[in-house]
């Protein structure tokens, strides 16, 4: 079988035709997919109506999966799934303005994910749209000042930051002993080497990078926010307006996402999440 990819958006997003994602797949059509994400960082399926064992086991095909430091958002049947819905459902809690931030997922962990994989299941019928960033554009299009000062640097991630914004804000419980034992700050280069594309991506996110090492605070702050607004230009961003039981799945490494309000009195919007684990990166003087 040849897979069907078309592009979408402007430069970073395949919508994949022509495959049921809720049978097996053999090696062959497996290594297209990851052809095909490789390409595009972003690939959309639509009318995927996936229970939770056929999402985890799609899923696998790209390696081990992952749960969250925060226990209470996975499901008790399927703790590989993390759900976010503002219903609670399937014995979750409600999680209010999940994911409501540029960010890339849980770069706070010293081995951030490969990609994460997201099932809409029910979707309100405006608004909740996910917005993706193209990393590899973003720092292509930076210019040769800013790439000498970026190139060779490291940042610092940790959760605890965006916990407790969210947490003083009353949308998250207080952090448990074990999670604060857990959030310990990272070190990831501000430019990755794309471990299968070999390209160059910008790697820091507003919801969970600290700091640039070796900089001052304000200097540290004011890098940062330039590089988060540069990101994020119209230009390399693409919205995903969600149909029920579309598949999103996006490369972590190369990629930002944040999700956009909605009338959550409204309407429901239930996701479930699957993530994939990713490997060690390579500092740029190692590559
Ligand atoms: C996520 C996430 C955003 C959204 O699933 O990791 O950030 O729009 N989701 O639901
Ligand atoms: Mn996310």
């Amino acid at each position: 079988m040849t897979l069907s990819v078309t592009r979408i958006g402007k430069t970073f997003v395949g919508e994949v035709a022509g495959i049921d994602l809720s049978k097996p797949l053999d090696a062959d059509t497996v290594q297209q997919i990851k052809q095909a994400w490789w390409d595009h960082s972003i690939l959309v399926f639509r009318d995927q109506d996936l229970t939770q064992e056929q999402h985890v086991a799609f899923s696998q095909n790209f390696g081990e999966l992952q749960g969250h430091t925060v226990k209470d958002w996975l499901l008790p049947t399927h703790p590989e799934i993390l759900v976010l819905s503002n219903r609670g459902r399937g014995g979750v809690k409600p999680l209010e303005n999940g994911g409501a931030y540029w960010h890339s997922d849980i770069t706070y962990e010293a081995v951030p994910p490969m990609g994460s994989i997201l099932h809409g299941l029910t979707v309100p019928p405006e608004g909740g749209d996910t917005l993706y960033a193209d990393m590899y554009a973003a720092y292509e299009a930076l210019d040769d000042q800013t790439k000498a000062l970026v190139d060779d640097a490291v940042a610092i991630h940790n959760y605890k930051h965006r916990y407790m914004l969210m947490a003083e804000g009353g949308k998250r419980p207080d952090p448990t002993e074990q999670q604060l034992a857990e959030w310990v700050d990272v070190e990831h280069p501000v430019v990755l080497r794309h471990p299968d594309s070999g390209r160059k991506a910008l790697f820091v996110n507003e919801g969970f990078t600290v700091s640039i090492k070796g900089l001052g605070k304000d200097e540290s702050n004011a890098l940062l926010a330039r590089l988060y607004e540069h990101s994020v230009r119209p230009d390399f961003v693409y919205a995903h307006a969600w149909r029920p039981h579309d598949i999103v799945m996006w490369d972590n490494r190369c990629t930002m996402h944040s999700a956009t309000p909605y009338d959550a009195e409204s309407y429901e919007r239930t996701m479930h999440r699957t993530t994939i684990k990713g490997t060690p990166f390579q500092h740029q003087a190692a590559a």
